[in-house]
């Protein structure tokens, strides 16, 4: 395992109670960053955080991150408590109804859109502004690749992150000549309670199309989000990074 600084650094991890939150946060704070959970699951979030045992280096918020101002209001704490917002990885999602497009019930639609695509206009907007004033951040968007290949019956997720990919190459492009980084994920179906929103014969259907045969584990996501997040990652921006296992194309 490759070993990364993030000694001093500051990270937010939105859907941090979830599969690959949790797990970005552990490696983060084995690596020595001090990390801040947004979720909106409470319980889970505490559950988290007892679990990573990270003392005064691990913060907990509660949060809708549909809710601009309680986004722009949980900026403004990190700042206060922690000074910094080094890196952030937007990882909260859900997956919405598996239904053909035909018969998507609309306000489902809404929800899945809000949920993944308009909290990421407000989670980066908030924190791009303190990465501007400090010369220094590195973003981590987790999308999917439903955002580049468009998955049947998953219209709203597949829509809500491909605007994700977009909306990570404006800003990786708006903000290319400051020391900050902003890119975006497209993992396949990892093994996460994510598919508890899902019905088995889609897990398997995904499964079938995955060129490896097998899921991505939470580890590999892991892997390439620390590498994204590290200051090492000087050039790389506005850009988007496959984890498809051989490019699944459902
Ligand atoms: N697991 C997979 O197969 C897979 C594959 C590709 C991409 N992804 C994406 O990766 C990200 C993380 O997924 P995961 O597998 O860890 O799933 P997960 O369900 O374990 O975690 C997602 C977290 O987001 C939180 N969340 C949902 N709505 C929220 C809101 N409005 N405000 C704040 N928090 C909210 C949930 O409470 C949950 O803890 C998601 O964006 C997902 O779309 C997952």
């Amino acid at each position: 395992m490759n070993a990364y600084d993030f000694k001093n650094r500051v990270v937010v991890i939105t859907g941090g109670a979830g599969g690959f939150g949790k797990g970005i946060a552990a490696r983060l704070l084995a690596s020595g960053a001090s990390i801040e959970l947004w979720d909106i699951d409470a319980g889970a979030l505490d559950a988290a955080s007892q679990e990573l045992n990270g003392g005064d280096r691990v913060g907990t918020r509660s949060i809708d991150l549909t809710d601009n101002a309680a986004v722009h209001d949980a900026v403004r704490d990190v700042m206060a408590r922690r000074g910094r917002i080094d890196g952030l990885v937007h990882s909260a999602g859900i997956t919405g109804p598996t239904t053909p497009l035909a018969d998507y019930p609309p306000e489902d639609w809404n929800r899945v859109i809000q949920t993944n695509l308009v909290s990421t206009f407000h989670v980066n907007q908030a924190v791009v502004k303190v990465m501007i004033a400090a010369d220094y951040g590195r973003i981590v968007n987790v999308a999917s690749i439903a955002a580049k290949e468009g998955n049947p019956n998953a219209s709203a997720y597949g829509a809500a992150k491909a605007g994700m990919l977009a909306l990570t190459k404006s800003l990786g492009k708006e903000t290319a000549t400051l020391n900050i980084a902003v890119n975006a994920i497209t993992p396949a179906a990892a093994r996460t309670k994510m598919f508890d929103q899902m019905p088995q014969a889609q897990i398997d259907y995904m499964l079938s199309k995955i060129p490896r045969g097998r899921f991505v584990e939470v580890d590999e996501v892991v892997s390439m989000v620390c590498w994204l997040l590290s200051e090492e990652n000087s050039c790389a921006t506005g850009a988007v990074f496959d984890l498809s296992a051989g490019r699944a194309t459902y």
